[in-house]
C-alpha cells in the first residue's frame, strides 16, 4: 500500500505515552505509529486475489500506518467507494469500527432514549448517526461551541461538567441507555438517571464501576463487513464524517498536540502524499 491519508486516534497516543495501552499493545520503542489509513495498492503478495494494483482501499494496521508504504494483509482492507475521499477513508478503521460496535452492543430501537458522552468527536459523531438510525432520541454532551453542529445531526446537545444530570433531566423524563465516548462523568450521570448498567456502554472508562454489568463493547467486535457498510452510508451522504484538520506527515508532533487538547470535531489526519 502507497499510503495517502494516515489518521490519528487517542490510542495512539496513549501507546506511545506507555503505561497499559503500550503494554497491551506490545509498542517497544523504537516502532511505528497509527493504525487507520487510505491509499492505493503499490504491490500484491502471492495468492492475493480480488484486489488489482492501483486499487483505492483504506483499513487498519496498529503501530504501521503512518509511513509511505505499509505492508498489510489483503484481509485487513476494502475497497474505498469513489465517493469516500482519501481523507475520510483514512480515518475511519478505529473510530468507525468503534462506533458500529457499540451502537450496537445496546440494540436501540426507537423507544429508547440514549445520553452519548463526547457526542462531537471522532467515535461519538459516528455513533450518534448510527443511533439515530435506529429511531432511538440522541442526547449528546458537548461543547457549546458544537451545539448547533450536534443540532443538525439531529443529536439533543447538552453540556458536559457539573449539572449535567439536571440538565439532561430537563431536555427529556427519561434516559433508557448509554454510550460513553470520554469517561467516569457520563457513566455516573447514566446512573444517576436510572439507566441499568447492562445498558450503558463505555470505551473510554475501563473498570469504572466494575460489578454493575457496564460492558466495554469497542472496534475489536466490529466485522470488516461492518466498516464496508459504515463506509458505504458515508459515501451516499446518508452519514457524516467531518475532517477536521489535515497535517502534513512532517507536521505529526503538532497533529497529536491538536488532537490532545481533547476537542477535535470529526478526524484529524496526516497527508502521508
Ligand atoms: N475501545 C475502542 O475500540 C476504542 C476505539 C476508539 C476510541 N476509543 C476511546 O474513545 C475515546 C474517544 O475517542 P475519539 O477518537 O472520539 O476521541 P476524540 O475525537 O479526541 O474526542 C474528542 C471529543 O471529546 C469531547 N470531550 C472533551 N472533554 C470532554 C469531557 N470532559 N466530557 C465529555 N466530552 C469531552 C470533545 O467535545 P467538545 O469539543 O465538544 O468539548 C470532543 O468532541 C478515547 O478515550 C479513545 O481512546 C476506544
Amino acid at each position: 500500500m502507497r499510503v495517502h491519508s494516515a489518521g490519528l486516534n487517542p490510542i495512539d497516543y496513549k501507546i506511545f505515552h506507555g503505561g497499559p495501552a503500550a503494554v497491551r499493545n506490545e509498542a517497544v520503542p523504537p516502532c511505528g505509529n497509527g493504525n487507520d489509513f487510505s491509499g492505493v495498492i503499490d504491490e500484491l503478495g502471492d495468492g492475493v486475489t480480488g484486489f488489482q494494483i492501483g486499487d483505492a482501499v483504506f483499513g487498519g494496521k496498529r503501530m504501521h500506518a503512518q509511513a509511505d508504504y505499509v505492508v498489510v494483509d489483503a484481509t485487513r482492507i476494502i475497497g474505498k467507494p469513489a465517493a469516500l475521499t482519501f481523507e475520510q477513508a483514512g480515518g475511519l478503521d478505529i473510530a468507525g469500527r468503534a462506533a458500529w460496535a457499540s451502537v450496537a452492543s445496546l440494540g436501540l430501537t426507537a423507544a429508547d432514549t440514549v445520553l452519548v458522552g463526547a457526542a462531537a468527536g471522532g467515535v461519538g459523531m459516528l455513533a450518534c448517526q448510527l443511533a439515530l438510525r435506529t429511531g432511538a432520541t440522541v442526547v449528546g454532551t458537548a461543547s457549546a461551541v458544537n451545539h448547533d453542529f450536534l443540532r443538525d445531526l439531529g443529536v439533543i446537545p447538552v453540556a458536559y461538567g457539573d449539572g449535567l444530570v439536571d440538565r439532561v433531566r430537563e431536555l427529556t423524563p427519561t434516559v433508557t441507555a448509554a454510550l460513553d465516548y470520554n469517561g467516569a462523568a457520563t457513566i455516573d450521570a447514566a446512573l444517576q438517571l436510572g439507566v441499568p448498567g447492562m445498558r450503558i456502554n463505555t470505551i473510554a472508562a475501563r473498570g469504572h464501576r466494575a460489578g454493575t454489568g457496564i460492558t466495554e463493547v469497542g472496534g475489536q467486535a466490529a466485522t470488516l463487513n461492518d466498516l464496508e457498510a459504515l463506509a458505504t452510508l458515508i459515501a451516499a451522504g446518508e452519514v457524516v464524517l467531518p475532517i477536521d484538520r489535515v497535517f502534513p506527515l512532517e507536521n505529526v508532533q503538532d497533529a497529536y498536540r491538536y488532537l490532545m487538547t481533547g476537542h477535535a470535531r470529526g478526524k484529524v489526519l496526516l497527508a502521508v502524499r
